[in-house]
This record gives C-alpha cells, sequence and structure tokens, in this order.
C-alpha cells in the first residue's frame, strides 16, 4: 500500500559536529571532553578519534551540494561549543561563529533548511576541569553560550535544539563511563542529568529573552521498553528502565516533575541541594517542539543485582542492526502514540532514525544497501500510521547523513545514507541515499 506524507514534511538527514567535523585544532577551537577521551588509550575502538573524522570542516561545501543533489529538505547539524567558547565562557572566537554561518547561509541557498543543535556531547574540557555537568555551573555556562548564538545566528536557523540525548551524556558519560568525561558514579551521573535539563530550561528562557524569531526544542532518546516475560517482576522492571531513560527527561520537561516512582527508587542518590527551588520550573519553560530519536526496543528483566534499577536489558530476540540494535518499527508508531497521550498534542520531530550495517563499496562501485531501506521504509510507515493516528509529526531526520565517528566505536559501525571511503574522504552515496531521494520527492512510499 502506497502512503502519502504531506506537501510540507520535513525530510533530512542528521550529523554531530564532532562526528564529522576534524580540524580540531584549527581557527582557535578549544579541546573538548571527546578529545581528551578518544585520545585516553582504551577508551574507544582502536584508539580512533575525531581529529580527522569525515574532513567536514574543510569539506562543507561539497557536503552541502550533496545533500541537495539527494533532494533533502532539512539538515540537522550540531555546533561545537569548543569553537565558539573555546574555554567554555569568556571571549567568543569570532571564526567559530563564521564556519557555522558560512554553513547555514550555504544550505538556505540550497533550499535547505538548517537545523541546529547546541549540545551534543561535545563539552569544552575547560568547563569539564571546573566540574563539568555534574557541576551547577555549567548549567548556566551552556545558557551564555546559548544565547550568544541566539543573538548572532538565531533568525537564521529556523529550528533550534537545546541538547542531544541528554540521557546519553549523562549516564554513558557518567554511570558506564563508555562515553566521555568516562565517569561511574550514580550520583554524578543523575547531577549532570539534572544539569543539562536545567541547562535546557535556561537556554530555551534565554531565546525567548532574546525574541529569536525561529522556534526551539529538544531532542531525547525515546526508547520503547517492553517487559522480557508477563511476570509482574518483570514488568514493574520494565517501568523502572522506563523511569530511568524515558520519563526522567519527558516528565520535567513536559509536566514540571520529576516522576515520584523515580525519585523514591533514587532515594540518596538525590542529594537534597540538587534539585533546588524553581529548577522544575525552569526545566518545563514551554518548548515550540519536541525531537525524539528512536532506535530500537529494549526488553527488560528483573535482577535484584543490578543496582538501583534492579533492572537489566536481556539480550534481543528479533533480528538486529550491526550495533545488536534490535530492529522493531512497531516500537515508533507506539511511542508516538504513547507521547501524544501522556504529554500531549506537541508538535514532534524524529530527530534521528537509522541503522548500522557492513556497507561495502561493491565491484560495480555503489553500496547496495538494501537492508537500510527496508529498515527505513518500515519505520517511515510506523510514523505514518502515528500520523493518522493524530500525532503531530513534521519531520524526518535520517541518522545519519554521512559514515562518521560512532563514538566509542570509532569508525567501525557505519550509519551513513552516504558511505565514506576515510583514506580519499571520498563520498558515495548508498542506495538507500537514491531511495530516500524518491521518497522525498514524490512525497509517497510503496
Ligand atoms: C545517537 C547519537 C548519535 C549517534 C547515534 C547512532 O544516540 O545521538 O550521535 O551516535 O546514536
Amino acid at each position: 500500500m502506497t502512503v502519502r506524507f504531506p506537501e510540507n514534511f520535513l525530510w533530512g538527514a542528521a550529523t554531530a559536529a564532532y562526528q564529522i567535523e576534524g580540524a580540531v585544532r584549527e581557527d582557535g577551537r578549544g579541546e573538548s571532553i571527546w578529545d581528551r577521551f578518544a585520545h585516553t588509550p582504551g577508551k574507544t575502538y582502536q584508539g580512533q578519534t575525531g581529529d580527522v573524522a569525515c574532513d567536514h570542516y574543510h569539506r562543507w561545501e561539497e557536503d552541502v551540494a550533496l545533500m541537495r543533489e539527494l533532494g533533502l529538505r532539512g539538515y540537522r547539524f550540531s555546533i561545537a561549543w569548543p569553537r565558539i567558547f573555546p574555554e567554555g565562557a569568556g571571549k567568543p572566537n569570532p571564526k567559530g561563529v563564521d564556519f557555522y554561518r558560512r554553513l547555514v547561509e550555504a544550505l538556505r541557498g540550497a533550499g535547505i533548511t538548517p537545523v541546529a543543535t547546541l549540545y551534543h556531547w561535545d563539552l569544552p574540557q575547560a568547563l569539564q576541569d571546573r566540574g563539568g555537568w555534574p557541576n551547577r555551573e555549567t548549567a548556566y555556562r551552556f545558557a551564555e553560550y546559548a544565547r550568544y548564538l541566539f543573538e548572532t545566528l538565531g533568525d537564521a536557523i529556523p529550528l533550534w535544539i537545546t541538547l542531544n540525548e541528554p540521557w546519553c551524556a549523562a549516564f554513558y558519560g557518567h554511570l558506564t563511563g563508555e562515553h566521555a568525561p568516562g565517569i561511574r558514579d550514580w550520583r554524578a551521573a543523575l547531577a549532570a542529568a539534572h544539569h543539562l535539563l536545567l541547562g535546557h530550561g535556561l537556554a530555551v528562557r534565554a531565546f525567548r529573552e532574546v525574541g529569536v524569531r525561529a522556534q526551539i526544542g529538544i531532542t531525547l532518546l525515546c526508547t520503547h521498553f517492553a517487559p522480557a516475560t508477563d511476570a509482574p517482576e518483570d514488568r514493574a522492571a520494565d517501568m523502572r528502565y522506563d523511569g530511568f531513560v524515558n520519563r526522567w527527561f519527558l516528565d520535567p520537561v513536559f509536566l514540571g516533575t520529576y516522576p515520584a516512582d523515580m525519585v523514591r527508587l533514587y532515594g540518596d542518590l538525590l542529594p537534597p541541594d540538587l534539585i533546588q527551588p524553581g529548577d522544575l520550573e525552569i526545566i518545563a519553560t514551554p518548548v515550540d517542539f519536541l525531537g525524539v530519536n528512536y532506535y530500537y526496543r529494549s526488553r527488560v528483566a528483573h535482577d535484584e543485582g543490578a543496582g538501583p534499577l534492579r533492572a537489566r536489558v536481556v539480550p534481543p530476540t528479533g533480528p538486529v542492526t550491526d550495533m545488536g540494535w534490535e530492529i522493531y518499527p512497531q516500537g515508533l508508531e507506539v511511542l508516538l502514540c504513547r507521547l501524544h497521550q501522556t504529554y500531549g498534542n506537541i508538535p514532534i520531530y524524529i530527530t534521528e532514525s537509522g541503522m548500522a550495517a557492513r556497507d561495502e563499496v561493491g565491484p560495480d562501485g555503489q553500496v547496495h544497501d538494501q537492508e537500510r531501506i527496508d529498515y527505513l521504509r518500515a519505520h517511515f510507515r510506523a510514523a505514518h500510521r502515528a500520523m493518522a493516528a493524530g500525532v503531530d509529526l513534521r519531520g524526518y531526520f535520517v541518522w545519519t547523513l554521512m559514515d562518521n565517528f560512532e563514538w566509542a566505536y570509532g569508525y567501525s559501525k557505519r550509519f551513513g545514507l552516504v558511505y565514506v571511503d576515510y583514506d580519499t574522504q571520498r563520498r558515495i552515496p548508498k542506495d538507500s541515499a537514491w531511495w530516500l531521494r524518491e521518497v522525498i520527492r514524490t512525497g509517497e512510499m510503496g
């Protein structure tokens, strides 16, 4: 059955600064926590770093031309805080702003709507040295950085996103230590999570104060959780995991409260002075839209030994991607409908969705990534069903424009619509990119 998407649906692709830009020491860019982390032995796959990545900092014109050729209508990128404030605060670096101004002008010239994320995990190392996100001060520095960009680039960018996946920044960064800054501590992680949210709220307030003629939202990782079995203890474990990953961020932003069951569960891990009077009002400052990053389903089992959550994710039984993530498109539909029911009729963009595969350039010089086409088609259909059910979905950004530095996995995971040959920096659009171009051009999909 053919499905049709609205005329003005914002189809695009997403990237993040540290994953594609390279040029980490150029034009006055300061060090970020990801530079430090990736250069620490044992932290990333084969010690790989974002030093060069896709060299997008030098090849951005070619990359914008490519996006135009692929018919993208929107492009979600992130701004590297250490390019704008090399020391995290203080004096801005005009060369950093110029880079993004040129990029935004080129995108607009190509008829592509720029969508900017202010924080996609590359905190200036100078702020980490003063305690990073577990330190409340970082939220205020973030708001200052955000305000500066609203004043300089505000009206040129129609859609602004404060944070990308604060759950990952807080918990991969400060609980599991898989991501920068590589800390392993529940209290630090919960403090980081609160200060990220506080920074978000302060930035939204700054946006309104500056009077930017554009819209602002936040991007959250939204995972579809399900109990591993029907047993009551697995159902309860599933609720806790959902509280940990989804509700801990959605509730404060859209309801102005932290979920009571999780506050009880965390208990002493939340020190009394962490959540200060007025913080939740700031965090709940109304946004214009929600950005949803959806990748997979996780099934959860009760596990008494698994830390404060007493729950663990069990291995998937269904088909998985090259990340080992379960392919579960129905989860996107269920999740979007649930967001709509629980948090009201908020406009939503899918700001990331996509899969890693073992893509290779074939003898014909092309990349035949049929499994990615199947993945995207199934997820687009799920999104379409949610729209038919009343969800105000405004756009869909595939993760990612081109293969890039996949954090701790380095260059070993390929998520791109476009293949990158890292030896030559040659870009080769995969079959999925040409397929997506047709979906965008016709507005329909069989
Ligand atoms: C998301 C991140 C993005 C990328 C994808 C695969 O969690 O936002 O940068 O790593 O996963």
